[in-house]
């Protein structure tokens, strides 16, 4: 009992430690999406993620895998690719016909999508992890736990047939295991490996600031440009000294051309309040070190006060030459 502060002490850095050094692998997911127009016309397409990057595009036009990366084919043997690809093949067709089959006997109605997300996590030191979820109609369906098939939570009702009669075919069962605990994480450790160097790549973000459209009389949107990051994770904020502001508003990260990411990220405030403010840019590339752009009011103010100038120029010179034109149509009266 005596050793328990200790311990405590002891293991509290640790932990703290560690999940900083302790990175996360990517996960490799697989995604299908499978549309039905009509008992007659259906097409799979499939790709397969590692993490963020594609590694893969499978066409319903085509028999085989199409690698993206030079390092698609991980590790695994040309025997043991030769077995996937044909397993996989069988699973397409026999995925189709189940599925007609299925909507057949349940007077399901045409059209519908299933989508099916699978794939697993390998982790140092822990044993491997594998998912297989697949939806219908945008809404979980169904996964495979363990060795079985599961309805998913407030799915329809009819799902608990499709899970029985799934069930009741012990082969499949048994591939789709070996394929999820076996294949799956045996590929995704060859693709880490592989891909590490672009997968571990980071490029640094630019950073700009502009205004917006004026979100209402008297008020200024403050717009913060981050461009060209990698990898996707960035964390960018609008500050009033060292207090994030709590109106920042984050857009969606957008890819760009060449496979970095673009975010931008805005803030609705008063004109007079904007002085002051900085957005600052935090991301993995940048090794602790954020980018922070102060918005300068003078730009504003140069450009207000050219305006101003502008116009009373015009004003003067408007009256003048109203004065001037009195002038000579008085004179013409004298
Ligand atoms: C089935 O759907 C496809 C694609 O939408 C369409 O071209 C085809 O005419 C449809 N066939 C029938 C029999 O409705």
């Amino acid at each position: 009992m005596k050793c328990l502060p200790f311990l405590l002490l002891w293991g509290l850095p640790q932990i703290w430690g560690s999940s900083e050094v302790q990175q996360r692998n990517a996960p490799l997911r697989c995604l299908q999406i499978s549309s039905f127009a009509n008992r007659s016309w259906t097409r799979t397409d499939g790709s397969a993620w590692l993490g963020e990057l594609q590694t893969h595009a499978w066409s319903h036009d085509l028999d085989t895998i199409r690698f993206l990366k030079p390092w698609s084919r991980g590790k695994l043997s040309d025997q043991l690719w030769e077995k996937l690809q044909h397993t996989l093949l069988v699973y397409r067709s026999s995925f189709t016909r189940d599925v007609q089959e299925f909507v057949k006997m349940l007077h399901v109605d045409y059209p519908f999508e299933v989508q099916v997300s699978a794939g697993c996590e390998v982790h140092p030191g822990s044993p491997s992890e594998s998912f297989f979820h697949t939806a219908f109609q945008g809404r979980d369906l169904l996964s495979f736990q363990g060795t079985s098939w599961v309805p998913a939570p407030h799915a329809p009702d009819w799902i608990k047939t499709v899970c029985k009669l799934l069930n009741q075919d012990q082969g499949t069962r048994e591939t789709v295991q070996w394929l999820l605990n076996d294949i799956c994480p045996q590929f995704l450790r060859g693709l880490l490996e592989a891909g590490q160097p672009e997968l571990e790549k980071q490029v640094k973000p630019e950073a700009w600031l502009s205004s917006g459209p004026s979100p209402g009389p008297g008020r200024l949107l403050l717009v913060c440009h981050v461009s060209g990051f990698y990898p996707e994770p960035a964390r960018v904020m609008w500050m009033q000294g060292e207090q994030e502001q709590l109106g920042t508003r984050q857009g969606d990260v957008l890819p760009n051309a060449d496979g970095t990411w673009y975010l931008q990220v805005t803030l609705d405030v008063a004109a007079g309040k904007a002085a002051g403010l900085s957005c600052r840019v935090r991301h993995s590339s940048l090794g602790g070190q954020d980018i922070i752009l102060y918005w300068e009011g003078s730009h504003v103010s140069v450009s207000l006060i050219v305006m101003a100038v502008l116009a009373s120029l015009l004003l003067i010179g408007g009256g003048l030459t109203f004065w001037f034109k009195k002038r000579s149509s008085y004179q013409d009266i004298l």
